[in-house]
């Protein structure tokens, strides 16, 4: 079964989803040339702390981190170490936080410095990949119409969708029903109601598809080396269009 929230669930979600960006946004703008990403992480755990809230990763089959950040050909779930952040690398945050029972889920990739143009495009098209899956969230469609909108995306630029990590429902757990992959078939799958709260992520390699696991048991990276890129937003399903609940607030 695929929760559908309350409205006081839902208030619940957009103010966990409300931290979650901020967190966000903020550690986005410490990754700079220097920098560990160990450190990012420290940051992050203190800031997740300042909100009164905890990371839901933290722990979750034993993940050693309160964040992950993941480097070039880093794909998702980096384990934070003390590797320095150099210039022209592409460092992909992924932030979450448990507040008041409810948990928000984004991550976005950020560029260190001028890239390469396929590594720049690369983080531009995964990012409108994620809002053309975004726009198949609405009452009616299927989980499918978003796999298949991100596939399309980025399969017109010559880039891949990883297999073996999928987007999720998100609520008072961090990974709820349905699993959201990030290449499908349109018109298949569950059936999207009013209410469901969804965190919707494409990793994508600027190469193939094919991924490994580091010997930390955690870290992903691509098999062939190239640079990846992630992106998510926790959304919200209603009879319009979705409502971004990890969407940045200005200021
Ligand atoms: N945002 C990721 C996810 O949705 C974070 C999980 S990292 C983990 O799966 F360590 F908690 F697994
Ligand atoms: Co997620």
């Amino acid at each position: 079964m695929i929760p559908v929230k309350s409205p006081s669930e839902i208030e619940r979600m957009r103010r966990a989803c409300a931290a979650a960006a901020e967190i966000l946004g903020a550690v986005a703008a410490l990754a700079e040339p220097g920098r560990t990403t160990a450190e990012l992480n420290e940051a992050a755990g203190e800031l997740i702390r300042q909100h009164g809230g905890k990371s839901p990763f933290l722990g979750y089959r034993g993940y050693p981190g309160h964040v992950c950040v993941s480097v070039n050909d880093e794909v998702v779930h980096g384990v934070p170490t003390s590797r320095k952040i150099q210039y022209g690398d592409i460092v992909s945050l992924d932030v979450g936080i448990i507040l008041d029972g409810y948990v928000g889920d984004n991550a976005r990739t950020v560029a260190v410095g001028v890239l390469k143009p396929k590594t720049a495009q690369l983080l531009q098209v995964t990012e409108q990949a994620l809002y053309a899956g975004i726009a198949q969230a609405r009452r009616g469609r299927r989980v499918g119409d978003i796999s298949h909108a991100i596939q399309a995306t980025v399969e017109a630029h010559g880039f891949s969708p990883v297999r073996e990590f999928v987007g999720h429902g998100v609520g008072r757990k961090m990974h709820e029903e349905p699993q959201i992959p990030n290449f499908g078939v349109a018109g298949k799958g569950p059936k999207l109601k009013s209410g469901m709260t969804l965190a919707i992520e494409p990793m994508i390699n600027a190469g193939g598809y094919e991924v490994e696991v580091l010997n930390d048991g955690w870290t992903v990276v691509t098999a062939d080396g190239a640079p990846s890129a992630h992106f998510e937003h926790t959304v919200l399903v209603t009879e319009g269009e979705a409502e971004i609940l990890t969407r940045r607030r200005t200021g």
